[in-house]
C-alpha cells in the first residue's frame, strides 16, 4: 500500500513529535517500508486509517512499536574505539586523581541512546580494565545509567546475551574471554559487568531532572537523526545536566558546532573529539 503525500506529512510530524526524529523530504519509501507490516497487523487498510489509530492512543503499545520501527538501532562493541580510549586515558584518569585527592567519591556516566547495550557495557569493561590496572578506582563509586526510547532494544540490553555474529563486531578476543561466558549458542556478559549498568526507558525529549547529574555523557549516533532545533535544545540541556567541567562525547559524524558553541569547549585526544562544559 502506497502512502499519499498527506499521509506522509502526518506520519512525519507524528514521528518527530513522539521521538524527535526528523524524517527527510521525499522519504516516503522509508515510512512505507518500515510501517506497512505494522499497519496490516493492526487491521488498517490505508496509512490514513493507521495514523488515526496511532494518534488516537487507542492501541496500547502502538506508539512504542512505531518508534521502534522508525529508529535505527545499529551499534557495535567499542564503536569507533576513540571514545573508550578517551574515557580511560583522560576522563577516568582525571576522576581517579580526584578520588586519590579525596575530592570525589562518585563517578556518574550516562549512555544516552544505548540501543542493545554494546555502548554501556563497553564503558563498563573499560572502567573495569582501568580499575584493574590502576587499582585506585573502587567500582562501587561508579554508576553507569543507560537509556533508550525503545523497549525492545532495552530488553536485549538488560539480558546481556549476544549471538556469535554480534560478538564478531568490535569485541577483542581477550575481552570476550574475560568478560563473557558461552551459554550454548550465545555469549552472556558476566554478571558483575551487567550489574554495573542500570538500564531505563527514557525519551531524550523528556525532562532530565529525575536522572540526576553526570560527570560524562555519551550521546552517540542519535542526534544525527534530530532536527537542528532539537539538537540545539538537547546540547544546551546536556550542558546544564553535566557537573562542572563534565565531558560530552558525540558520534563520529556529529558535532556541537553550530548548536551550542558557547556551552562547551572542544578537546582532542589522539584522533578522538570530546567536549567539556564550561
Ligand atoms: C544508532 S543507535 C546508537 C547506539 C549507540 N549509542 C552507538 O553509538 O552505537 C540510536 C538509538 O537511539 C535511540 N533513540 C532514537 N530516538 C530517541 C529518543 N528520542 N530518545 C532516546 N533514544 C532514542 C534508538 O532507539 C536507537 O537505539
Amino acid at each position: 500500500m502506497a502512502i499519499s503525500p498527506e499521509e506522509f506529512r502526518l506520519f512525519r510530524d507524528y514521528i518527530e513529535r513522539e521521538c524527535g526524529i526528523r524524517v527527510g523530504d521525499a522519504k516516503e519509501y522509508l515510512v512505507e517500508s518500515r510501517l506497512s507490516s505494522l499497519m496490516t497487523q493492526n487491521g488498517c487498510a490505508t496509512f490514513g486509517d493507521f495514523y488515526a489509530l496511532a494518534s488516537g492512543n487507542r492501541a496500547p503499545g502502538l506508539r512504542d512499536r512505531i518508534v521502534d520501527a522508525m529508529t535505527t538501532n545499529e551499534t557495535l562493541w567499542f564503536r569507533d574505539n576513540h571514545p573508550f580510549s578517551m574515557l580511560s586515558e583522560v576522563f577516568l584518569r582525571q576522576m581517579a586523581d580526584e578520588i586519590i585527592a579525596g575530592k570525589r567519591t562518585r563517578i556518574r556516566i550516562w549512555s544516552a541512546a544505548c540501543s542493545t547495550g554494546q555502548e554501556p557495557y563497553s564503558i563498563a569493561m573499560t572502567i573495569e580494565e582501568f580499575a584493574r590496572k590502576r587499582s585506585v578506582l573502587p567500582l562501587e563509586y561508579v554508576d553507569i545509567v543507560a537509556t533508550d526510547i525503545s523497549p525492545s532494544v532495552l530488553f536485549s540490553a538488560m539480558a546481556g546475551r549476544y549471538t556469535g555474529a554480534v560478538m564478531t563486531r568490535g569485541m577483542p578476543d581477550d575481552f570476550r574471554a574475560r568478560y563473557f561466558d558461552k551459554a550454548g549458542e550465545v555469549w552472556a556478559i558476566k554478571e558483575r559487568i551487567r550489574k554495573m549498568v542500570r538500564f531505563k526507558k527514557f525519551n531524550l525529549q523528556e525532562d532530565f531532572g529525575p536522572l540526576g547529574r553526570f560527570d560524562a555523557i555519551f550521546c552517540r549516533n542519535v542526534a544525527i537523526y534530530f532536527s537542528d532545533e532539537f539538537k540545539r535544545a538537547l546540547f544546551k540541556r546536556f550542558a546544564a545536566l553535566l557537573r562542572p567541567a563534565g565531558y560530552l562525547v558525540l558520534g563520529a559524524s556529529e558535532s556541537i558546532s553550530g548548536y551550542a558553541p558557547n556551552d562547551f569547549r572542544m578537546h582532542t585526544h589522539e584522533k578522538g573529539i570530546y567536549y567539556r562544559v564550561h
